[in-house]
C-alpha cells in the first residue's frame, strides 16, 4: 500500500524508568511496548528496520518471536535520536523513510496514512505528527515557530509560553531520503546531553527553505512512555479501549474501573466479569460466563456457560461448559475440566483431566491425575502423586466414590463404580465396585475415660505440667544440692 521503509527507534537506555529494564520490553495489556509499532508495521507491509542497544538480546528476541521479518541494526553507543539513524545509513532504500520513536505504542494507521498523504502532497522534505498539549511538565518538544522558521525545541530548553506554542512533536517522523542523505551527517551533538537529535532535521529543513509539513493527531494516540507513571498511563488507555470493546460485545462488567484485560483475550457475549477479574494472555472466554471477583486467569479457555467464583486462581488450563469452579480454587498447568463438573473451594487441580459431572469441591489437592465422569471426590482427598524424586499417576474410572480425606498414593487407580472409606491411604489399586478401607480399624475401651482422668490427675494435681509431681521433686532435689 505505501512505498516506505520504517525505522523504528528502539535503543535508548530507559534512564527515566530507573528500572534497569528497558522500557520497550515492559508490556502494555500484555504485549511489549516496542511490538506495537513494529506490528503495525508488519500488519500495512511496510519493511522495518529496529535500532536496537540497550538489553538488545532481550529486544531483538522478542520481535523476533512475533515479526521475524524484522532487520535490526545495532546503536553500540546510545548517542540520541539523530544518532540512531545515523546509524541505519546502509539500510536506506525506500523514496521516504518512516521513522518512529519505539515508545509511541498506541499510534495508528490512520496516523500514519495522514502523515503519509500530507507528506506526499506537497512533497515535503520532512513530516511529523504533533499533538496538542500545553502542559510542560511533560517531557516532550515543543514545536516552535519563529520568523517562518520551524524548528522543535526539548522540554528541557524550552522556555516560551507553551499555549501560544501548543503543539509537541510525538515522535513518528516521514522524511524524504535524499533530504535525510544530504542533511544527516549536518546534526550537531547538543552540549547538554552530547546527544544527536534527530528533531533537529526539522530547523535544517525549515532554515534551507525546504517544505516541512506538519499532521495533528489526538494526544491520547501519540503518548509516548519515558516513566512508571506514563507506562501506567497509557495501559489505563489501552485497557478502557479493550474493555469498551468488550461491552460493545455484549459483555457486562460489575466494576470495569479495576477489571484488566490483556490484548489478544476474547469473551463470549453474554457473559458477565466482576470487580478486580484479571484476564491475562491468550485467554478464551465462551458465551454467558461468569468471573467471579478478584479471579485470575491467565492463558485459560473457558466453553460456554462455565462459572468461576471469585478469587480463583487459572493457568493454562481449560474449564469445559457447564462447569462451576471457585471460590478460592487453583486450576493450573494444562487441567482440563469436563462439562458440569464441579471443583469447589480450596481445591487445587494441576496438569489432571477430569471428565463430566464429575465434583472435587473442598479442600482437595488433584495433581497427575486422570478422573472419569460422575466421580465423587471427598473433602481433603490428596493424590500424593511426588514420592520425592519422580511424580506418578492416580486414575480414577467412572462412577467412583473417593471418601473424604483419603490420601491416593500414585501410581494407583481406583476402578470403575469402587467405594474408598473416609480417612484412607489408598497404596493399592481398587478393582471396579470394590469398597476399599485403608486405616487402622478404631477399638472403643468401655469406661476407660475415667479410669484415664484419674490416672492424670495423680501426675498432675492442678493440671499445670510446671507444678507438677515429677517437676516438684526435680525442684527439691537441686534445692537441697545448694
Ligand atoms: C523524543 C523527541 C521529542 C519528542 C518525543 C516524543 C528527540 C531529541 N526528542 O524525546 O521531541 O517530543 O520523543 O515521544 O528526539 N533511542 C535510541 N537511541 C538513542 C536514544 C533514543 O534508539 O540514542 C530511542 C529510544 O529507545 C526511544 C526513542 O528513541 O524509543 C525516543 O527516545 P527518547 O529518549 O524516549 O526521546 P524523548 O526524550 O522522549
Ligand atoms: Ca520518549
Amino acid at each position: 500500500m505505501y512505498n516506505l521503509q520504517a525505522i523504528v527507534l528502539a535503543a535508548g537506555k530507559s534512564t527515566r524508568f530507573k528500572t534497569g529494564k528497558s522500557k520497550l520490553l515492559e508490556t502494555i495489556c500484555g504485549q511489549e511496548t516496542v511490538l506495537f509499532s513494529v506490528k503495525l508495521l508488519e500488519s500495512l507491509h511496510i519493511p522495518t528496520t529496529v535500532v536496537v542497544g540497550f538489553q538488545k538480546e532481550e529486544v531483538i528476541n522478542i520481535i523476533q518471536e512475533h515479526v521475524p521479518t524484522v532487520n535490526f541494526v545495532i546503536q553500540e553507543e546510545q548517542k540520541g535520536t539523530g544518532h540512531a539513524v545515523q546509524c541505519t545509513k546502509n539500510n536506506w532504500i525506500g523514496d521516504n523513510i518512516l521513522i518512529l520513536n519505539g515508545d509511541v505504542p498506541l499510534i495508528t494507521q490512520d496516523i500514519i496514512q495522514q502523515l503519509y498523504e500530507a507528506h506526499q502532497s506537497v512533497e515535503a522534505a520532512i513530516s511529523f505528527v504533533v499533538a496538542h498539549n500545553t502542559d510542560t511538565s511533560e517531557g516532550y518538544g515543543r514545536v516552535v515557530t519563529k520568523d517562518d522558521i520551524t524548528s522543535i525545541v526539548e522540554a528541557r530548553d524550552f522556555k516560551g509560553d507553551a499555549t501560544e506554542h501548543c503543539c509537541i512533536n510525538a515522535g513518528i517522523y516521514l522524511i524524504r531520503r535524499i533530504f535525510l542523505e544530504e542533511y544527516i551527517n549536518r546534526l550537531e551533538q547538543h552540549e547538554n546531553k552530547q546527544e544527536f537529535y534527530l528533531t533537529d532535521l526539522v530547523q535544517l529543513a525549515s532554515t534551507s527553505k525546504l517544505p516541512v509539513k506538519m499532521v495533528s493527531a489526538p494526544f491520547d494516540r501519540i503518548r509516548g512512555i519515558n516513566t512508571l507513571k506514563e507506562l501506567w498511563t497509557t495501559e489505563q488507555i489501552q485497557r478502557a479501549e479493550i474493555i469498551n470493546h468488550w461491552m460493545s460485545q455484549g459483555v457486562r462488567f460489575s466494576l470495569a474501573q479495576n477489571v484488566h484485560i490483556d490484548l489478544h483475550v476474547t469473551i463470549g457475549a453474554g457473559s458477565t466479569i466482576g470487580s478486580g477479574v484479571q484476564l491475562r494472555g491468550t485467554t478464551n472466554i465462551g458465551n454467558e460466563c461468569i468471573i467471579g471477583d478478584f479471579t485470575i486467569i491467565e492463558n485459560g479457555v473457558l466453553a460456554d456457560n462455565v462459572t468461576i467464583l471469585s478469587h480463583s486462581v487459572i493457568a493454562d488450563s481449560k474449564i469445559e461448559s457447564h462447569t462451576t469452579v471457585g471460590p478460592f480454587a487453583h486450576i493450573r498447568e494444562h487441567a482440563i475440566i469436563g462439562t458440569n463438573s464441579s471443583i469447589g473451594n480450596f481445591v487445587e487441580v494441576k496438569k489432571s483431566v477430569i471428565g463430566t459431572k464429575t465434583k472435587a469441591k473442598h479442600l482437595s489437592y488433584l495433581g497427575d491425575a486422570h478422573i472419569g465422569n460422575n466421580v465423587n471426590i471427598g473433602a481433603g482427598t490428596i493424590t500424593c502423586n511426588h514420592n520425592g524424586s519422580k511424580k506418578s499417576i492416580t486414575t480414577i474410572h467412572d462412577d467412583a466414590y473417593i471418601g473424604s480425606n483419603n490420601s491416593l498414593v500414585a501410581p494407583v487407580t481406583i476402578g470403575k463404580g469402587a467405594y474408598t472409606a473416609a480417612g484412607s491411604v489408598i497404596t493399592e489399586n481398587v478393582p471396579s465396585q470394590a469398597l476399599a478401607i485403608g486405616r487402622a480399624r478404631q477399638v472403643n475401651k468401655e469406661g476407660y475415660a475415667q479410669k484415664l482422668r484419674e490416672k492424670q490427675n495423680q501426675k498432675e494435681p492442678d493440671g499445670d505440667p510446671l507444678t507438677a509431681a515429677p517437676f516438684r521433686a526435680a525442684v527439691r532435689a537441686s534445692d537441697s544440692s545448694i
